[in-house]
C-alpha cells in the first residue's frame, strides 16, 4: 500500500458541514461524525499539489477548460469504464444536483411527472418539488436483503411520466445495477420516451465483483435520452470544489441542456475544479485502487462488530459507495425514537434512514469514508447506548440534513 488511510486529519473549524454544523443538524455539538456524504480522507497528493501549485500562482483571472482536461476526462472513462466517449458529449456543471434541477426545468413542465426509486438521495424528491412536478415514486423492493428495481410498479409509473431520476450506484442502498437491469430499464424508457437524468456521481466506488456500466452505454435505448453525471468529488474527495462532468451523447439532448447553462451564464468553473479534476482523473487511480479496498475493511470491520456485539442491528452489503444502509429495524423504534437514540445515547450523528423517503423507515446511513479508529469509535457508541436504559426525550432538537449532503 502507497497510502495511509489511518492518517485522521481534523477538520473541524474548515467550515465542513460534516463535522462544523452538527449543532444545526442535530441539536448537540459532540457528536461523532458519519453522516454528510464525503470522506475524512485527505485528498491524494497527486491531487493536491497541482492544487497547491496554481495557488501559489496568485492569478486567478477567467479560466477555460484546456484539451488537457478533456483528454483526462476521456482516458478515465475508457479504463474505469470500458466506455469510449467523445469531447462534443461533456458538459460541465457546478455540480450533479444543479445539473439534475437544470435538466428538469430544461425538459419538463410544471405537473409533468418525475419517477424516482425511493429510499433515494433525497435531493432527487425535493427536486421534483421545489421544481412543482410530480412526484411518481416507484419505491425499491427489499428481497433477500438485496433491493430490486419493481417492474410492474415502474412500468405503471412510466405511463404517465416524463422523466426518470435514476441512482447508479445508488445511495443509500448501495446497489450497482447490473446490464441486465439496465436493458431493462432502457427498453421502459424508450417505450414511454422517458428522459432519463442518471446520476453516477458514484461510479467509482465499486466493490468487487461488481462492476459500473454507464447507463448512456446501453445503446438504442438509453443512449439517446441519456444526461449522466458524473463527478471526481465523491471518489477523491473534492466536493467543495464544485464540478461535475455530464456526458450526453444525444445532439439534440445535449444542445439543450447547454442552452440552459449558457442563458444562465454556467458554463464557466471554478480554477480549482478545473485542475483538481484533471489531476484526479489523470493520477488518482492508485489511490483510488488502494481507498476501494480500506473501505471494504472498513465495510467488514462493521459487519463483523455488529454481528458480534449489536445482533439487533445488521447491514446491506454494498456494492458501491461509502455509504452503509443499516437495518435497524429490529430495535423496534419509531423512526423518531431512531434519530433521538443515535443523537442523545449514542452521540453519533448518522444520516436519519426516512429522510431517503418511503422504505427508509427503521434504516440509518452510515458513512464509512473515514480511518477505521473512526469506525471502531462510532461502534462503539453503538454498543454502548444499547446498554443505556435511560429514557429518550423524542423529538429533543432538530434532526434533519442539509439540503444536499
Ligand atoms: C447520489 C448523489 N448525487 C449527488 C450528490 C451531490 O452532488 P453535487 O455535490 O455534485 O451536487 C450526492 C452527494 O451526496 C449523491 O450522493
Amino acid at each position: 500500500m502507497n497510502y495511509n488511510f489511518d492518517n485522521t486529519v481534523n477538520r473541524t473549524n474548515t467550515s465542513c458541514i460534516k463535522w462544523d454544523f452538527l449543532n444545526a443538524f442535530f441539536g448537540e455539538k459532540e457528536l461523532h461524525a458519519m453522516w454528510v456524504a464525503d470522506m475524512d480522507f485527505k485528498t491524494p497528493p497527486e491531487i493536491l499539489r497541482p492544487i497547491e501549485e496554481r495557488a501559489a500562482h496568485g492569478v486567478f483571472g477567467y479560466t477555460a477548460k484546456s484539451d488537457d482536461f478533456y483528454t483526462a476526462v476521456i482516458s478515465w472513462f475508457k479504463k474505469r469504464y470500458d466506455w469510449d466517449i467523445k469531447k462534443d458529449w461533456i458538459v460541465t456543471t457546478p455540480g450533479v444536483v444543479p445539473a439534475l434541477n437544470l435538466a428538469m426545468r430544461e425538459f419538463t413542465e410544471k405537473g409533468d411527472g418525475v419517477i424516482i426509486q425511493s429510499p433515494v438521495y433525497f435531493p432527487f424528491k425535493d427536486s421534483v418539488e421545489l421544481n412543482n412536478r410530480k412526484l411518481l415514486d416507484n419505491s425499491l423492493l427489499l428481497r433477500n436483503g438485496r433491493y430490486e428495481i419493481d417492474w410492474s410498479d415502474l412500468e405503471k409509473k412510466a405511463e404517465s411520466a416524463k422523466m426518470f431520476l435514476f441512482c447508479s450506484p445508488h445511495n443509500p442502498v448501495s446497489r450497482v445495477w447490473t446490464v441486465q437491469e439496465l436493458e431493462q430499464l432502457g427498453d421502459l424508457c424508450n417505450k414511454h420516451d422517458l428522459l432519463v437524468f442518471s446520476d453516477e456521481i458514484h461510479a467509482d466506488i465499486i466493490f468487487k465483483p461488481h462492476k459500473h456500466i454507464p447507463t448512456a452505454e446501453i445503446n438504442n435505448t438509453l443512449a439517446n435520452r441519456t444526461i449522466a453525471a458524473y463527478a471526481t468529488s465523491k471518489t477523491f474527495n473534492l466536493a467543495g470544489l464544485q464540478l461535475s462532468v455530464n456526458i450526453i451523447p444525444n445532439d439534440t439532448v445535449r444542445e439543450r441542456f447547454k442552452l440552459t447553462l449558457e442563458r444562465l451564464h454556467l458554463t464557466m468553473s471554478n480554477i480549482f475544479g478545473i485542475v483538481g479534476t484533471q489531476a484526479a482523473y489523470e493520477h488518482g487511480e492508485q489511490w483510488l485502487d488502494e481507498l476501494l479496498i480500506y473501505l471494504w475493511q472498513n465495510y467488514i470491520r462493521v459487519k463483523n462488530y455488529l454481528r458480534d456485539n449489536i445482533p439487533e442491528i445488521t447491514v446491506i452489503e454494498p456494492e458501491g459507495t461509502y455509504l452503509l444502509w443499516l437495518d435497524c429495524r429490529k430495535l423496534e423504534m419509531s423512526d423518531e425514537e431512531l434519530a433521538a437514540f443515535f443523537v442523545q445515547k449514542a452521540g453519533l450523528a448518522l444520516t436519519n434512514g426516512i429522510m431517503f423517503g418511503p422504505g427508509g423507515g427503521g434504516f440509518m446511513r452510515m458513512n464509512i469514508g473515514c480511518p477505521q479508529s473512526s469506525i471502531i469509535k462510532g461502534l462503539e457508541s453503538i454498543k454502548k447506548a444499547m446498554a443505556d436504559d435511560s429514557p429518550l426525550l423524542v423529538g429533543a432538537g432538530p434532526s434533519n440534513a442539509p439540503d444536499d449532503c
